[in-house]
Formats: C-alpha cells, sequence, structure tokens
C-alpha cells in the first residue's frame, strides 16, 4: 500500500497537480504555441486612468469580453487590466511592470496626457507596440517617430496609435442638438442663449474640445448670440455636476437656459440639481450631455434630458483590441483610428437603449 501511495505521489509530481493559471511572466507570448498545439498566448497589459469612471469601466469591460470572445484553440488572450487610480507614478509603474514582465502589447489610458512621450520612449526600447485610448496624446508626440511628410524614420512609428473619437465632434453635436430646437434653446426670446458650461477634466481634450465647440456650434447654427453665466470643472463627476449646477440655479435662477455637461456623468447631477430646483428639462430648461449612458438615454426618451452624444465606447474597444492585434501579429498600425459619435435626441433614443 505504502508503495502504492509512493508511485501515485511520484506520478502526480510528474505530470504537475497545480491547477494555477500560468502568470503572464512564466508565458510570455511571441513564445508561440508551447508544445503539443497548446493555443499561442498572448499577454494583453491594460492600465485605465482610474476605474471609478462611468463611461471607462464600460469600456474596459468591453476590452475584456472582445478579446474573451477572439479567444480560441489557436490563441489565448491574458487581459490583465490595472487601475492607474489617477496616479501618473502609479500608472508608470503598472506600464514599467508590463515590459519587465514581457507583455506583448500594451493598451494605455494615460493619467496624464503629456506623460505619452515618456510611455512612447518606454515601449520603444521593450519594442513593445502600444494602443493609447481615450485620452489623446499630443500631435508632436504621436508623430514622434515621423518626418514632416509623416514617414516614418525608426521602425516604432508604426508600432504605436491613438484609439478614439474626435471631441470636437461631439461638442458640435451638444451644439446643434439645442439649436435644433424649435426656440432654438432662447427660453425668454432675447436672442441670446443664457448658458451654464459644466467641464470635464482638463486632462483629456475632451474636456477642452467639448467646451469650445458646443458653444462654437451652436452660435453658427442658429445665428443667434451666447451669454456663459457659470463654468465650472466638475471632473466628469456626478456629485461635483449636481454640485455646480445647483450652485448656478441657486444664483442665476430662471436666467440660465441651457446647462451644457462635458458627459453624461456630470448631466445626471446637473438632472437631479435642476429637479431639486423645481424645473422641468423641456419646458423651463435645457440639458446636454455626451457618452449615451443608460441611464442618461432613459432620461433622454422621458423628457429628462435634452440629448446627448454616443462615445461609443463599444467600436472604440474593438478598434484598440484589433489594433493590439494587428501589432501583435506584425502588421504596421496607423498613427490614429477614429470612430464617429452620435447624436441621441428623443427621436432615436429606443435604437441607443
Ligand atoms: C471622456 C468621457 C468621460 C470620461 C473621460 C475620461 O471621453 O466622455 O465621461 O470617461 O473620457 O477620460
Amino acid at each position: 500500500m505504502k508503495k502504492l501511495i509512493a508511485l501515485l505521489i511520484a506520478a502526480m509530481a510528474l505530470v504537475g497537480c497545480s491547477s494555477a493559471p500560468a502568470k503572464p511572466s512564466e508565458t510570455p507570448a511571441g513564445t508561440a504555441g508551447t508544445t503539443g498545439g497548446a493555443a499561442k498566448e498572448v499577454n494583453v497589459g491594460v492600465s485605465i486612468y482610474k476605474f471609478d469612471d462611468n463611461f471607462m469601466t464600460l469600456y474596459r469591460n468591453e476590452i475584456q469580453s472582445y478579446f474573451d470572445s477572439l479567444s480560441n484553440d489557436q490563441v489565448k488572450y491574458n487581459v490583465t487590466i490595472q487601475d492607474g487610480k489617477n496616479d501618473q507614478a502609479e500608472q508608470t509603474n503598472q506600464i514599467d511592470n508590463f515590459i519587465a514582465q514581457d507583455y506583448d502589447v500594451l493598451i494605455i489610458n494615460l493619467v496624464q496626457s503629456t506623460s505619452a512621450a515618456t510611455v512612447i520612449e518606454k515601449c520603444k526600447e521593450a519594442n513593445k507596440p502600444c494602443i493609447f485610448i481615450n485620452r489623446e496624446p499630443s500631435e508632436e508626440d504621436m508623430n514622434m517617430y515621423r518626418d514632416a511628410d509623416g514617414k516614418a524614420t525608426d521602425p516604432y512609428a508604426d508600432m504605436y496609435t491613438y484609439v478614439g473619437a474626435d471631441a470636437r465632434q461631439s461638442g458640435k453635436f451638444q451644439g446643434e442638438i439645442i439649436a435644433d430646437l424649435e426656440n432654438k434653446g432662447d427660453l425668454n426670446g432675447d436672442g441670446v442663449l443664457q448658458y451654464v458650461m459644466v467641464v470635464g477634466d482638463p486632462e483629456n481634450v475632451d474636456a477642452k474640445y467639448r467646451t469650445e465647440f458646443s458653444i462654437s456650434q451652436y452660435k453658427e447654427s442658429s445665428g443667434l448670440g451666447v451669454e456663459k453665466l457659470d463654468e465650472q470643472r466638475g471632473d466628469w463627476d456626478q456629485a461635483k455636476g449636481q454640485e455646480i449646477v445647483a450652485n448656478a440655479l441657486t444664483k442665476y435662477g430662471d436666467k440660465v437656459e441651457v446647462v451644457f455637461c462635458n458627459n453624461d456623468g456630470m448631466a445626471l447631477g446637473a438632472a437631479q440639481a435642476i429637479a431639486a430646483a423645481n424645473r422641468t428639462v423641456g419646458k423651463d430648461i435645457y440639458l446636454v450631455g455626451v457618452d449615451a449612458l443608460a441611464e442618461a438615454v432613459e432620461l433622454v426618451s422621458t423628457g429628462g434630458m435634452t440629448g446627448t452624444v454616443l462615445n461609443d465606447h463599444i467600436g472604440q474597444s474593438h478598434q484598440a483590441v484589433d489594433a493590439a492585434i494587428k501589432a501583435v501579429n506584425g502588421e504596421k498600425l496607423d498613427t490614429y483610428y477614429w470612430v464617429d459619435y452620435v447624436k441621441v435626441t428623443p427621436a432615436n433614443a429606443a435604437e441607443f437603449k
């Protein structure tokens, strides 16, 4: 009997009885298909600027599920998604670790857009492709290894990219949604739109462009003037959006005709403040956001918001994943991949539910 047990133990040791998944560092991809037709393992390191963000939560979940849907007998995508905690030092550390552990490709939602150059240098040195998402690096950084004609001056130029949506478009759509109203949003009929602007975190140019282009487009489309009553930074955050709009309504009261929010998170907060001030969207005030979060689309269809703009997290995450796979397969990347925004109003809200 003792002999039998000893034999069994020896046999188990031979086949290896640990069921723990191999760490990426133990299965560097590139070293594709181990033995006996096992799937090639591709290790993907993702860092999100912070997990506590409505839109980026949808985005990162879709990155994971799209990679999962693409895993099969031939290739297995091991995706590690980390929380940058809105701290660039923390995120840089995560990137260093991905590189040290020989991950095959990085997908980075920068905490600080200005850190792009440092990240690009690190990835170039390690020869790791890098896909930037959501927070657009400067044009200069995206063209670090290209000459004035766009020709690559180093092979790494074709190994990194930015996948995103052009925030100017989302701003313009917000302006159009208001200008397309029968009264052009000009509730008091004085030929001037009195508005409050709730701005996102300026670390993302989305905040700058939405603030700027919503108003320039409104003026162009409506032919009316504008008067900015208030503009405050709400960092994409619902609670801050609520506070800013509550204060603005206390201070300016009925003068406020439109509240523009750079995203839906803040617009949901604004909707709460508007209700608390006994104002009614569509009747004595208008409210627009961006992202098309489920709650916001619901409000648009029931009249609690005038409109929003779809920030297509599915299109963007799939494009980012497709680019990552292309790069892992040694194909050249474009410098940019753009995904369109879409206007969401009561007329088409049902399509976005
Ligand atoms: C924007 C989005 C915001 C926020 C931000 C993070 O595109 O509209 O809700 O997620 O990205 O950088």
